[in-house]
């Protein structure tokens, strides 16, 4: 190839990698798949291999790294870098919100409320488009230079795109790990024998500011602009929202949760809103941002010490405290699996107290090097069980190993480890009074045969008394047994029988679910129902025949199949069917409207969370996806909802506001 001729096409690939970047890590919508990306990029690799004159600055090959750096260089921000203050309760948000207006003597502002990213503020120069500098925050005024590892971060355009282009702009925002990426990081930091990170800032901290940059650019960091600095440009921003627009298209990634809010009391629903999906989000945040969004407001309200008046951070209570890992405990589940749980030292992780927490099996406690008597960092997120982040090496003192038991430590049947499996289960089946106990308690479930009333500590009193010993014997109880019972008047007597005999209308596929066939989950008893119509036909089904279901692997087939095969179920079955409990056939496909279709939720809902509106979809047949495509039926969008809308429209896909999607639902109930 001639000079010349690589040269434009450098310049062509170059500006068509961007492109793609721009589309996959901004937009998060993809034009091209993975494979083209990589032909596109092993051109141009080639060409600057040929032609090393032609490499530019903001070469997409230009971010992989460079050789290591012997320290990082000082960098003096040209405009400081402010902090907010903080305001932990209404009244404090109130308090903010009269002080600024009583300065600026109007009646009501207008915020832009965003999340508070729990990363690190970095500070990146472009000038003429180009980027320059990147620097850390350091004491506001002079930062590090981690110019060589910003610019290893995908999300980051080497150059800024579009129109009206600064003469030079400094970008503020903040560098954060996703979970997802913390979690693979500390997979692979532990798989290499090198240290393991506490916490996602922390990662993203010591990825940042990282001598060499090969290392940094194999970590998964992520960045978001909320802000600039220095400005010198055509364009007049005259408000925060404007500036953030501005710099989306100049190719700079702004979060989607950022919202333009009427008023104070729209700023109190938005930190609830966020607070609801916080712990959705693919990256730790630690509360909202609201800034008074005309920037002629900011000039007149100016700074006190190093922080703006016109900027406040509403924090959220910290997810992750420290406490002491007293014991772990077995506790043996329905399925026979034993648990290790984590007895704590009681600690108030964001206003619920944590006593234990999870540790899935003994492999996660070998990978997170866990020990009996370690301090550790435990992780509140949502509703889910508490979880140890990881353990603090530096205070161990007085640890000792913990092992899985050989037998049960209910029934003292022996333990198993099946080949490749990570559970040990014990083999002590119905006859191990734990794992019978939750199959009760699981059969009794809500979602199962929905017996009100009948709870944990119930069954367990029953199961002890020696009135029941399997499900079977639910359906013989009678009043007169009950009363016999501690703490059981006549009247709770009374509507314990209702409860079951209630129960007994039921449907198919609840029927299936309750049964608690390891890995048969709802869905799977919905699709075996809607299959199948027929229990019978169900009891006779091979494991090949269960195979050709969607959703049903050979694991799942299997455990399906050899439930049946013992003789022990079917004779529950059989009492069960005698006690009187039954279903008619077509409940199931009246209540499955939207079995067949595909639905994309994107956006903020306001009504329901989109987790709620997941679950009511899937609760109705239908199936929920992350992206749209020609197959999606209905994209249901929320407030600042982005590509996946546009995408839909521009698929000429049915789009439903939260509005008529919550009429939709309702029309078919
Ligand atoms: S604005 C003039 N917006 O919080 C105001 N800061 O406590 C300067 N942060 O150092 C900051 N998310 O690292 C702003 N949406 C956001 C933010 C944010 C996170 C961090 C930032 C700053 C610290 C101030």
């Amino acid at each position: 190839m001639q000079l010349e001729q690589a040269r434009h096409r450098a310049e062509a690939l170059r500006q068509l990698i961007n492109k793609h970047n721009f589309q996959y890590y901004v937009l998060d919508d993809p034009s091209i798949t993975d494979n083209e990306y990589d032909i596109l990029m092993r051109e141009l690799i080639d060409i600057e291999t040929d032609f090393s004159d032609l490499i530019t600055p903001d070469s997409p090959t230009q971010r992989v790294g460079v050789s290591p750096v012997s320290e990082l260089k000082e960098v003096k921000h040209l405009a400081p870098m402010l902090s907010l203050g903080n305001a932990f309760n209404e009244d404090e948000m109130r308090a903010f919100n009269k002080r600024i207006k009583e300065k600026l003597s109007v009646n009501s502002l207008v915020f832009s409320g965003e999340t508070k990213f729990d990363g690190l503020a970095v500070n990146i120069l472009y000038e003429n488009g180009l980027l320059v500098t990147a620097a850390t925050r350091g004491d506001g005024s002079i930062g590090e230079d981690v110019t060589h590892n910003v610019r290893t971060i995908s999300q980051v355009p080497l150059s800024l795109f579009g129109e009206n282009i600064p003469h030079l702009i400094e970008v503020r925002g903040e560098v954060v790990m996703t979970h997802k990426g913390f979690t693979a990081l500390n997979d692979r930091q532990r798989d290499k024998g090198e240290k393991v990170f506490a916490n996602p800032r922390n990662a993203a901290a010591g990825s940042l500011r990282q001598l060499d940059s090969r290392v940094t650019a194999q970590r998964p960091l992520a960045f978001f602009a909320y802000g600039i600095g220095e400005y010198k440009g055509k364009t007049n921003l005259t408000s925060h929202t404007s500036i953030l627009r501005q710099l989306k298209e100049w190719g700079l990634p702004v979060s989607s949760d950022t919202k333009r809010l009427n008023g104070i009391d729209a700023c109190l629903s938005y930190y609830a809103e966020i607070g609801a999906v916080r712990s959705e989000l693919a990256h730790d945040i630690d509360g909202v941002v609201f800034k008074v969004n005309e920037i002629s407001q900011q000039r007149e309200l100016g700074f006190v010490s190093r922080a703006p008046r016109w900027a406040i951070a509403y924090k959220f209570p910290p997810l992750e405290e420290i406490t002491q890992l007293l014991d772990i405990e077995i506790q043996v589940g329905r399925t026979g699996a034993l648990t290790p749980v984590a007895r704590l030292s009681p600690v108030n992780v964001a206003g619920v107290t944590v006593t234990n927490a999870t540790l899935h099996n003994i492999d996660e406690i070998k990978r997170k090097d866990i020990k009996i008597g370690d301090w550790v960092y435990v992780r509140r997120a949502g509703d889910v069980i508490p979880e140890i982040v990881a353990v603090i090496k530096e205070k161990r003192a007085n640890v000792s190993d913990f092992n899985m038991p050989n037998v049960c430590p209910v029934c003292g049947s022996d333990v198993v480890r099946q080949e490749g499996e990570a559970v040990y289960r014990c083999i002590g089946g119905l006859s191990c009074s734990a794992q019978n106990i939750q199959a009760i308690i699981h059969f009794a479930s809500r979602k199962a045969m929905n017996i009100d009333g009948l709870g944990d500590k119930l069954i367990i009193q029953l199961t002890e008394s020696g009135l029941i010993s399997t499900v079977a014997d639910l359906y013989s109880l009678s009043k007169e047994q009950l009363v016999t019972l501690e703490r059981m008047g006549e009247k709770s007597a009374e509507n314990l029988m209702a409860a079951l005999e209630k129960s007994k209308k039921t449907t198919l596929e609840r029927f299936i679910y309750a049964m608690g066939i390891r890995e048969v989950g709802e869905a799977t008893a919905r699709t075996l129902a809607m299959r199948y119509k027929s229990l019978e036909l169900i009891e006779q089904a091979t494991t090949g025949e269960l195979e050709t279901i969607s959703d049903v692997g050979p694991v799942v087939a299997f455990n399906i199949y050899s439930f049946f095969q013992q003789k022990h179920n079917l004779e529950i079955i059989q009492r069960l069917l005698l006690a009187g409990i039954y279903w008619e056939n077509n409940e199931d496909e009246i209540n499955l409207i939207f079995s067949g279709m595909s639905f994309v939720l994107t956006g903020s809902l306001q009504v329901m969370t989109r987790d709620e509106a997941k679950q009511k979809l899937i609760s109705l047949g239908a199936k929920v996806t992350g992206s749209v495509s020609k197959k999606t039926n209905y994209v249901v969008y929320g407030e600042n909802a982005g590509s996946k809308y546009e995408k839909a429209i521009e698929l000429g896909i049915t789009t439903l506001n939260e509005e008529s999607f919550i009429k939709m639902l309702e029309k078919e109930k």
